[in-house]
């Protein structure tokens, strides 16, 4: 088999030839990331069923996929850190003796592309070019693999001659796990129903997935790449590789600040990325630099800069409308790719929250007519859309910048209904590392593990760090202390809820309130009062021109009551018992600090205007 002459690294050659021989595929095919192969791809897997093309008029060079029912998300319970030593995992990944998990692989990746193709696709994340940016190679039997890759990443030929004859690059080894015997038929979405394993070994920087088709667990740039192994390169050579959003926002004056804001999964990164602000807020203007993976090292002036390693979007769907989010729906109204979404009969897509009413006749994400009154979505709570990055109305003039864009504030928030407040700033860079370490969420769809609890998830990086969290948080407790200008550090909670159940605050638009007074002190001139936490805006710190909200219900949304904020504590020590072997001293000091700052009797917290229940002394 002759592999294309203008492909001169010999590593790369050979380690291809190597999994051609073990993989056994029918033919090998080198992604070269034109847009004549692109087509040719979406024809293919339009013949083969996997893509339904849309109507082009409503939805112009778009495609619907379904996945397989048991293949919907990222499989948490299946994902390995195979670390030499189980200690360098830490006690929040799965690991395996890597010669073991090797042995393993080599045994199902046997034979697993017989009567497939091997497409190889090489990729960037990041600029081609940018000292910011890790070059992969991925190879896959999957065409809905290279078609989202190629929206996702830089991916093809150009890619090949950035490497030219030795340069680095991360091997990706990727199979649906679905061999076909001779004469077998092909099903839309090949997977392994028995069997997944998505693979690190961090010390040797390869990646091997098998089993999955579906987004994080099959597109091996993003997660396993972008997070788990570059979090480890990061670490080894100091910078950060994190789960953050990218902003800009621009003030009336054009004051540009830009900030990274680390939420879950499927807690508003694409959203909050994408903000419009209401009318009220004239000649403020927020600007999209990445909305999943951020980049960042402290640049050459000692500022700490960003870059997004992605080309795309892969954003959740479902809640996703004009009104939630103009920016996104306008970034997908062509070249996109759909998957687990409802189809309508004029051949577009839905979900549940893109119109108030679904309309009539669809056909639900597993390809059947949609019941209403089943009590089922009709789209996949985790259905997605793949889409360029460049189609964003809001795309920051910078966002290929090879330098990246100066941070000058973190931002950390998860999905809780209760005890958190909507906003506030850490004291210093070390209550920040806590604020972000003790991090937590409601889970949701994004991941196959039981929806709707509240888990920890530091840094919202508790799926995708590469190494022991314990001492992920020291190295961030050292990369504050090397950097000459840190950014500030704030927490946010758009998810808090009243008693009857009902969001207290209107988020997506509005939160530009909330971005407004963290620039604002980011850049030295915001109005803040202390609270046992943390800095916080009292009602007369934030502007509400354009919205009616009392000063009552502030005063509900910052509550930091004392009774939650004890039992929360607790539920922290429980993560630092987890981490007890590497956990940083600093951590278990914030805490005493921050439970002596709530014994502090009620009255005496300046920004508070409730009622806490009082301990009698
Ligand atoms: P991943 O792509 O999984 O990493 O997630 P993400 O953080 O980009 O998630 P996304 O922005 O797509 O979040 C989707 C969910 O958050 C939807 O259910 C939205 O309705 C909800 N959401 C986003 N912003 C807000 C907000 O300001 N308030 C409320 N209440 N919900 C929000
Ligand atoms: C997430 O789960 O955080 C995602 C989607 O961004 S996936 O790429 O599937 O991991
Ligand atoms: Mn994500």
């Amino acid at each position: 088999m002759q592999f294309p002459s203008y492909v001169k690294h010999a590593r790369l050659l050979s380690w291809v030839s190597s999994m051609k021989d073990l993989c056994k595929p029918d033919f090998v095919y080198w992604c070269d990331g034109s847009e004549e192969e692109y087509n040719t791809i979406c024809q293919s897997l339009v013949a083969s069923g996997t893509f339904i093309p849309l109507n082009p008029e409503k939805r112009p060079n778009s495609f619907l996929a379904r996945s397989d029912p048991s293949d919907v998300a990222r499989v948490e319970d299946r994902t390995f850190i195979c670390s030499r030593r189980k200690v360098e995992a830490g006690p929040t990944n799965n690991w395996m003796d890597p010669k073991q998990m090797k042995s393993i692989l080599t045994s199902l990746f046997d034979g697993c592309m017989r009567g497939r193709t091997m497409y190889v696709i090489p990729f960037s994340m990041g600029p081609i070019g940018s000292p910011m940016s890790y070059i992969g190679v991925e190879i896959t039997d999957s065409a809905y693999v290279v078609a989202n890759m190629r929206i996702m990443t830089r991916m093809g030929r150009k890619v090949i001659e950035a490497l030219g004859e030795n340069g680095d690059f991360v091997p990706a080894m990727h199979s649906v796990g679905m061999p076909l015997a001779v004469g077998q038929k092909d099903v839309p979405w090949p997977c392994n129903k028995e069997n997944k394993y998505i693979v690190h070994f961090p010390e040797t920087r390869e990646i091997w997935s098998y089993g999955s088709g579906y987004g994080g667990n099959a597109l091996l740039g993003k997660k396993c790449f972008a997070l788990r192994i570059a979090s480890v390169i990061a670490r080894d050579q100091g910078w950060l590789a994190e789960h953050m959003l990218v902003l800009g926002v621009e003030s009336p004056d054009h004051e540009k600040t830009y900030v990274a804001a680390a939420f879950p999964s499927a807690c508003g990164k694409t959203n909050f990325a994408m903000l419009i602000p209401p009318k009220a807020f004239e000649g403020w203007k927020v600007t999209t630099v990445g909305d999943d993976i951020a980049w960042i090292r402290p640049g050459k002036d000692g500022q700490v800069r960003a870059i997004n390693p992605e080309a795309g979007f892969f954003g959740v769907a479902p809640g996703t409308s004009a009104k939630s989010n103009p920016n996104a729906m306008a970034t997908i109204r062509a070249n996109t790719i759909f998957t687990n979404t409802a189809l309508t009969p004029d051949g577009d897509v839905w979900w549940e929250g893109m119109t108030p009413n679904p309309p009539e006749g669809l056909i639900d994400w597993q390809g059947k007519p949609w019941d209403p009154s089943s009590g089922k979505p009709a789209a996949h709570p985790n259905a997605r859309f793949t889409a360029p990055l460049y189609q964003c109305p809001s795309v920051d003039p910078e966002w290929e910048n090879p330098e990246g864009v100066p941070i000058k504030a973190f931002i950390f928030g998860g999905r809780r209904s209760t005890v958190y407040p909507l906003v506030y700033q850490s004291f210093n860079w070390i209550y920040g590392v806590y604020l972000a370490a003790t991090l937590g969420s409601e889970t949701t769809a994004a991941s196959t593990s039981a929806v709707g609890h509240v888990r920890r998830d530091p840094f919202a990086m508790l799926p995708f760090c590469g190494y022991n969290m314990a001492s992920y948080f020291n190295y961030w407790l050292r990369f504050g202390r090397w950097s000459c200008n840190p950014p500030r550090i704030f927490g946010v909670n758009w998810f808090r809820k009243d008693k009857e159940g009902n969001y207290l605050w209107p988020g997506f638009g509005e939160n530009i309130r909330v971005l407004k007074w963290i620039v604002d002190r980011a850049n030295n001139h915001g109005k803040a009062v202390e609270s046992p936490i943390g800095w916080m805006p009292r009602y007369e710190d934030i502007c509400w021109d354009g919205l009616e909200f009392s000063e009552e219900k502030w005063a509900e949304l910052m509550s930091v009551e004392r009774d939650a904020w004890m039992s929360e504590i607790l539920s922290h020590e429980e993560l630092f018992m987890k981490l007890y072997d590497r956990l940083p001293k600093e951590l278990i000091f914030v805490k005493e600090l921050m439970i002596s700052s709530l014994w502090r009797a009620p009255e005496h917290w300046e920004f508070a205007k409730v009622e806490i229940s009082s301990y009698d002394d």
